[in-house]
């Protein structure tokens, strides 16, 4: 990875952090996002450290917040001639639903919106660097269906099912925007990076949970630093440091690889045509929207 440039959201802490690690661990210019800049300057001095790459900088964005995403995509583009790898690693749960200042549903703005548009206005970036790579990670449980008439969780809203349907609606904004790149010399696949114990699950609440698995959240809060402690933080992150840094998948593109980094079938909802257009047009208005503004 010596001379790429690489960037990866949601990497102060947690999957993100351990990805980023170990890209610059092979030699890439990493640039670090989170929302916090005491938190990214402590990431930056831990990741030159640990990684012997002193060419680890941050950028702090919130991508709950379009103009951030876009100052974010500006900065980034301002610092290099080119992007080789973006990965849209950042994700958000809520307990109840929340609106952005853009109008959006938050956990949608950071899981669906936020990817689209940054992935779309750093489109020159990646195409300046002549062969670029761009990785979405998904999460949840990825089955079940999308429910075009609840996408900004409008009808109900159950923090953890919504989760799960905003990143088969990622998957879906993913499938469709591969397509868009066919002409371009940009790549973009999926990852499932599997479980790990970070602050997305280590702060959810139990009203995040379904009803009916409410019950057992005092015994998963018990098992989940045990069973998905620091080894599966390190496991997560193999489908995207494979992703960003084999040369076997320089050419894939539009595939959604498990977490053993291996090819799988997309989830059925993502195979639907109407789905996918719905999800796209809803992220070019969002998008439009913030450039408006
Ligand atoms: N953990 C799992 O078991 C699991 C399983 C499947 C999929 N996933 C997916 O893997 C990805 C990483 O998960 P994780 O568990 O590592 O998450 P995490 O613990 O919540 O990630 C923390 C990182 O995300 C940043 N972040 C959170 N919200 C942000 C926002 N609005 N804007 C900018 N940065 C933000 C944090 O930055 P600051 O706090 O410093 O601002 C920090 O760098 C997510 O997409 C998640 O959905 C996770």
């Amino acid at each position: 990875m010596e001379g790429k440039t690489v960037l990866v959201t949601g990497s102060t802490g947690g999957i993100g952090k351990e990805t980023a690690r170990q890209l610059a661990a092979l030699g890439a210019h990493v640039v670090l996002v989170g929302r916090d800049k005491n938190r990214a300057a402590a990431a930056v001095a831990d990741l030159r450290h640990t990684s012997g790459n002193d060419n680890v900088t941050a950028i702090t964005a919130d991508l709950s917040r379009l103009r951030d995403v876009r100052r974010l995509a500006q900065e980034a583009s301002d610092r290099a001639s080119g992007l080789d790898v973006l990965i849209n690693n950042a994700g958000a749960t809520r307990s109840r639903r929340e609106l952005t200042e853009d109008g959006i549903e938050t956990a949608f703005a950071v899981n669906v919106a936020a990817p689209f548009c940054l992935t779309h206005w750093l489109m020159p970036a990646l195409a300046a660097s002549g062969q670029a790579r761009v990785i979405n990670i998904t999460g949840g449980v990825p089955r079940g269906r999308i429910d075009l008439n609840n996408l900004q969780g409008e009808k109900s809203y159950v923090g953890l099912s919504f989760y799960n349907q905003t990143k088969l609606a990622q998957m879906a904004m993913s499938y469709r925007f591969d397509q868009e790149l066919a002409a371009t010399p940009v790549t973009l696949n999926v990852a499932y990076p599997g479980h790990a114990y970070t602050s997305m699950n280590r702060n959810l609440t139990v009203g995040t949970y379904p009803p009916l698995a409410r019950p057992i959240v005092p015994l998963l809060r018990l098992a989940m630093p045990v069973v998905y402690g620091h080894r599966a933080l390190l496991r997560a992150t193999r489908s995207s440091v494979y992703l960003a840094s084999s040369p076997e998948v320089r050419e894939a593109s539009g595939t959604y690889f498990n977490s053993k980094a291996k090819p799988t079938p997309w989830p059925d909802a993502v195979l639907d045509g109407t789905t996918r257009n719905t999800i796209w047009q809803l992220c070019e208005t969002q998008r439009d929207r913030a450039t408006a503004a």
